[in-house]
Parts: structure tokens; sequence; C-alpha cells
């Protein structure tokens, strides 16, 4: 434990040795907080290399207001959800609910956009209204994977790097639309933004488009130079849905895995065996951490270094997230 000189009536505890980093305030206002991150900032940045996420706790946030007045102070340049693989409504500014996808499934560990040429540096979760229960939004960092990992199918992994395919339908159907998902109708618009960061893409005859992109499947991180584990290869295989979503998927899909929503193959167009995808689930999960969420938390994830998902859930929840460019 440390206690870190700063700003007047916000002192808060410092938890190096936990896994996110904790900063643990007894009841701070927002601006309290603002005025303590900017004494701060070079600390916060460092550890956050270090740790790869940081949890802060006892700030009086309880609504989105606030939440974006305290995101707006952390980070200076958001980005849209364009090119999501998940349905994600904006709420304010640059405040987004988490995630809409359905409540009863858990969301395998990914970091945020790694099937894209463009990703978010840093992502902001907040929590204005708990889960009843479950919810968490569990998270792993993605050096410790590289460690854990079997080194066959590391190996593999960064040998034949990955082709991520998505499905996108034009106004009905599983999944967002691709209206939705690059927010126009326009088709010159959508095939300028897929040019500009890569993606191979091809309009189908339902007015449906398909999008194409070849990735690795690890990274090194430009700063700290160190290996990560990035790529959604379990996200988008079938192999994580349950069994019923599955079948009724693959009725959808006239039983091609190439037209689900989300598929992965290797990069050469080889098959992942379903056997190597239920293995990288298992081993992802004993190094990654789960902790409840509380009303006010917020936690601060540097998008290469950590991975998120997140828990089936009941109840109401409002889990908001900015992402940092
Ligand atoms: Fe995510």
């Amino acid at each position: 434990m440390e206690i870190l000189a700063t700003h007047i009536g916000a002192i808060p505890m410092i938890d190096e040795g936990t896994f996110p980093l904790t900063i643990r305030f007894d009841g701070a206002s927002v601006d309290e907080f603002i005025a303590w991150y900017q004494s701060n900032t070079d600390w916060l940045d460092n550890n956050l290399l270090k740790s790869g996420a940081i949890l802060v706790q006892g700030v009086d946030i309880d609504s989105v207001d606030k939440f974006e007045h305290i995101t707006g102070s952390l980070g200076s340049k958001f980005r849209d959800y364009l090119d999501g693989s998940y349905p994600r409504r904006n709420l304010k500014g640059h405040v987004y609910i988490s995630t809409e996808y359905d409540a009863s499934y858990n969301i395998t560990m990914h970091n945020e956009l790694s099937y894209s040429a463009k990703w978010p540096s840093r992502l902001i979760f907040g929590c204005v209204i708990p889960p009843g229960t479950g919810g968490e939004t569990p998270l792993v960092d993605s050096r410790s994977i590289i460690d854990v990992m079997p080194p066959e199918i590391l190996e593999e992994f960064e040998r034949k790097q990955l082709r991520y395919v998505r499905n996108l339908h034009s106004g009905q159907g599983m999944g967002p639309s691709w209206k939705d998902t690059f927010g126009t109708d326009e088709k010159e618009v959508v095939e300028q933004h897929c040019r500009s960061i890569d993606i191979e893409y091809e309009w189908k005859e339902d007015g449906g488009l398909r999008l194409i992109n070849r990735r690795p499947a690890t990274r090194i991180h430009p700063v700290t130079g160190e290996k990560v584990w990035f790529n959604q290869a379990d996200q988008y295989h079938p192999t994580h849905f349950p069994e019923e979503v599955y079948e009724t998927l693959m009725l959808i899909a006239d039983g091609v895995e190439e037209d689900l929503p989300l598929f992965v193959s290797f990069g050469d167009g080889s098959k992942i065996p379903e056997s190597t995808i239920h293995e990288i689930i298992r081993v992802i999960d004993t190094v990654t951490v789960v902790r409840p969420w509380l009303k006010g938390d917020f936690v601060i994830v540097e998008n290469m270094l950590v991975a998120h998902g997140r828990k089936a859930y009941t109840g109401d929840r409002q889990i908001v997230v900015s992402m940092v460019e």
C-alpha cells in the first residue's frame, strides 16, 4: 500500500500488488478525481504500461454525464465504434453502452478491434448501474497469455496468421447490418473506409456485405516492446456459440460456415480445429481475473496489453465505455 501526496480532499490508497492495479478513494467527487489525475498523469501512464489495467474506486460516478466528464479529462481524442463486430449504442458524446449482446451469454476475452488494422489504445469502462448477478468484465494480461499458450499453438498461429470473415446483412438478419456497422447507407463510403484500413470487401446478391481481414495473431507493443496475444480467433470461431445458437445460425447460413455472421480460419484458409479453440479458451481462462462491479468503479484498460470479456448477467446493468484513439 502506498499513499500519493495529492490534491486536498482526495488522497487515494493505491494497491500495486493486485491486477488490475487499484486506486481507491474514500468518496471523491469527479472534480477531486480530475485534480488528482492532473497531478499524477505521468505516474498513471507509466503504471498503466506496467500493469496493463488500472481500477479506480470510490469516485462519485452515478450517471453517464459524470462518466463523460471524467473520461473527457483522461483522454484527449476518442474514437467511435465504426467497424465494430458487436451491437454497441452511443449514449452521449464519446460514451457508449458497452454491449447489448444477449445478456444470457458470455463474451470471450478479446482486445478491442484486434481484427482491424486500427484499434483503440485505451478503453475506459465505467459502472453506472451494477448488474443484478454476474455481468463482470473479466480482464487478462495479453503478455501472460503468451507465457501460458502451448508453444505449438502459438507457433502455428504466428506462422499462418488469421483470416477473419464478417457477413453483414443489409437490414434484416443476424448481427449488425453494414449500415449500422459503418454508420452510413452509402456503399462508396463503406468501400473507401475498407480500402483505408486494409479490409477486403464483397457485396452480395442479397444486398449484404462480406468483409475479410487478414491479420497477425500476435503483435509487439510499440512502447514496451513486449509480445502480446492479439487476436479474436475464439470469438470469431463458431465453436464459441452455445450449441442451439450455432445450429440456428447454420440453418440461416445454409450450412456454410463461411456465411455465418462471424467466422475465422487460418490466413491460408485452412480450418482452425475446434479442439484448438477450446484449448485457447481454457488456457486464457487460467490467467483471467474476474471481479464484481461496484457502483462508480471505472477501469482504464491498455487495449494491447490487456484483453477483456463479459460474463452473462441478470438484472439491470449499465456498464459504459469510451475508447481512446
Ligand atoms: Fe469488447
